[in-house]
């Protein structure tokens, strides 16, 4: 029995840790209240083989086209032919997908060539499986550490020797021989996400700074359809797969001479002919029109989003809805093998913290609450292990690239002093670092921009760090990781997936290869 240290209480973090409490003494450390995870806002549902209709070469096959030639194939294939196991465990663990004449309802999504996406509650998934995972690990979970910030990841002899914490009494070392981050991702890197507010990559952060390798980190997912009010509220995709769509001021449908696929294309490419029918329109959001599919239905299928519309005063059965491309989803992140192994010895990542390469450029719809359960079950089963990193996407000897960055954490005249070239700088303001990364590091980025915005980063440091907040924390991560997306997005010279450059909008299939981004 070792000791195991779980971050994060989102499905890859819940599941990890009840699966791990089976045979380890495992603390689970998490930001908020275990509830509050980005998993806990999932509407549209998880995707998996469920039906004899369905099979999973083809789900294979819809993952890595949607992924932009990108994709890891062996972990593509491990996701697909395991999902349907890990849909048990959610059922035996207590979570009640919707079902109709006794078989799993299932939903479609963009660029999936089956309806293969379960859902619960209509549209209220994410919160069901939360709701069942959290009642879980309260009852299995003998050590639960709410309102706990990562601060790091601490390391002996170049293996994982615990984390560092900070708490309202104060920063403190908890020991473990072995740690699984599922912190999340980071789309709080953005002025509009679709994303609750403690996704922060606090995870990516500690473990970059660990000298842990991050990959593919420029690849951002923004979802086409949030609702064009403060806040971004996600309008699944569902509602698309049931077949409302997508029409300019003028009552245009304009996806249809865009893509076969029309308004379920991959979501990169209905997110930026979003953006570009927003820019000939002077900025006003585009319309989605559910009207034909009838108040009974919209109100029994997505229950909660009719009443996030009805909220804001908007009647969706009755009249088409305001929508705009919000940030959601980080492909990037800490570089981990098909067992959630990275590059530290005993320190695993699952989840959207991680990098399995499962998404490619691209994440097909609903596959990542697949892709937490399923790896965070895989790095279970090797705790305690021999250390030997298996199949992985983001190999050293294969990238790309490798970029070195240098974390401006420090204030800059304690970097002045210590001999650093380093201008006067100021705190970094959130606000202005989410609009300069939505304005110049979003949906469409150029090499221009990308290095202005390299250069305002550079002028920006964190808070001194003896006095830090959970906020002041925050905010140097998000400055750390907005630095590493800006520095891979300008050395990508193409255009592919969730990472589109007006100065090179062709895919060049010489540069399929990732990314990685370590420290300096
Ligand atoms: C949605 O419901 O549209 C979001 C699902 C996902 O991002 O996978």
């Amino acid at each position: 029995m070792s000791k195991v240290i779980v971050v994060g209480s989102g499905i890859a973090g819940l599941v990890a840790a009840v699966e791990a409490a089976k045979k380890h003494e495992v603390t689970l450390i998490t930001k908020d209240v275990l509830a509050e995870s980005n998993t806990h806002y999932a509407q549209g549902g998880i995707a998996a083989v469920v039906s004899s209709e369905d099979s999973v070469a083809e789900h294979v096959t819809d993952t890595l086209f949607a992924g932009a030639d990108f994709c890891f194939r062996p972990a593509v294939e491990v996701l697909c032919a395991e999902g349907p196991a890990r849909i048990t465990d959610l059922v035996n663990f207590g979570v009640n997908f919707d079902r109709q004449n006794g078989n799993f309802a299932l939903g479609l999504e963009a660029a999936h060539s089956h309806p293969r996406i379960l859902h619960a509650g209509g549209d209220t998934t994410g919160a069901d499986i939360s709701n069942a995972l959290v009642r879980a690990a309260r009852s299995q979970l003998k050590t639960i550490f709410e309102h706990t910030f990562l601060i790091g990841i601490s390391t002996s002899a170049g293996k994982v020797a615990g984390v560092e914490i900070l708490t309202v009494d104060g920063r403190k070392l908890v020991e473990a021989d072995q740690v699984i981050l599922a912190s999340g991702g980071a789309g709080q890197l953005y002025r509009h996400t679709t994303n609750p507010a403690v996704t922060t990559g606090d995870g990516v952060a500690a473990a970059f700074r660990a000298g842990a390798l991050l990959a593919d980190v420029e690849f951002y997912q923004f979802h086409p359809t949030a609702l064009a009010v403060p806040g971004s509220y996600l309008i699944s995709e569902a509602v698309r797969g049931e077949g409302a769509i997508l029409v300019n001021q003028d009552g245009e449908r304009f996806m249809k001479a865009i893509h076969p696929l029309a308004e379920l294309a991959p979501r990169d490419v209905v997110a930026r002919s979003i953006q570009t029918q927003m820019m000939a329109q002077g900025g006003q959001p585009v319309l989605l029109d559910a009207t034909a599919l009838g108040e009974k239905f919209l109100e029994e299928r997505f229950p909660s989003i009719t009443a996030a519309t009805r909220k804001y005063g908007l009647n969706w059965a009755k009249q088409p809805i305001p929508v705009t491309p919000a940030a959601h989803y980080w492909m990037g992140g800490v570089a981990t093998d098909i067992w959630g192994r990275t590059n530290i010895e005993g320190l695993y990542a699952v989840g959207e913290v991680a990098c399995t390469g499962v998404h490619g450029a691209n994440r097909l719809a609903s596959n990542s609450l697949l892709e937490s359960v399923v790896f965070a079950h895989r790095a279970v089963a090797t705790l305690d292990e021999k250390w030997e990193i298996a199949a992985s996407h983001a190999n050293l000897e294969n990238a790309l690239q490798q970029i070195e960055i240098v974390e401006n954490l420090a204030p800059k005249r304690d970097r002045q002093a210590a001999g650093e070239a380093t201008t006067a700088g100021q705190v970094v303001d959130r606000v202005e670092l989410q609009t300069l990364m939505w304005d110049n590091v979003g949906l469409a980025r150029t090499g221009n921009q990308l290095s202005a915005t390299q250069k305002a980063l550079a002028d920006w440091h964190g808070a001194e760090e003896s006095g830090r907040l959970f906020t002041d924390w925050e905010d140097a991560n998000l400055l750390l990781l907005a630095g590493a997306v800006t520095s891979a997005a300008l050395a990508r010279e193409e255009s592919r997936g969730g990472h589109f450059r007006l100065d090179y909008p062709q895919t060049r299939p010489e540069l399929a290869k990732s990314i990685i981004v370590r420290k300096a």
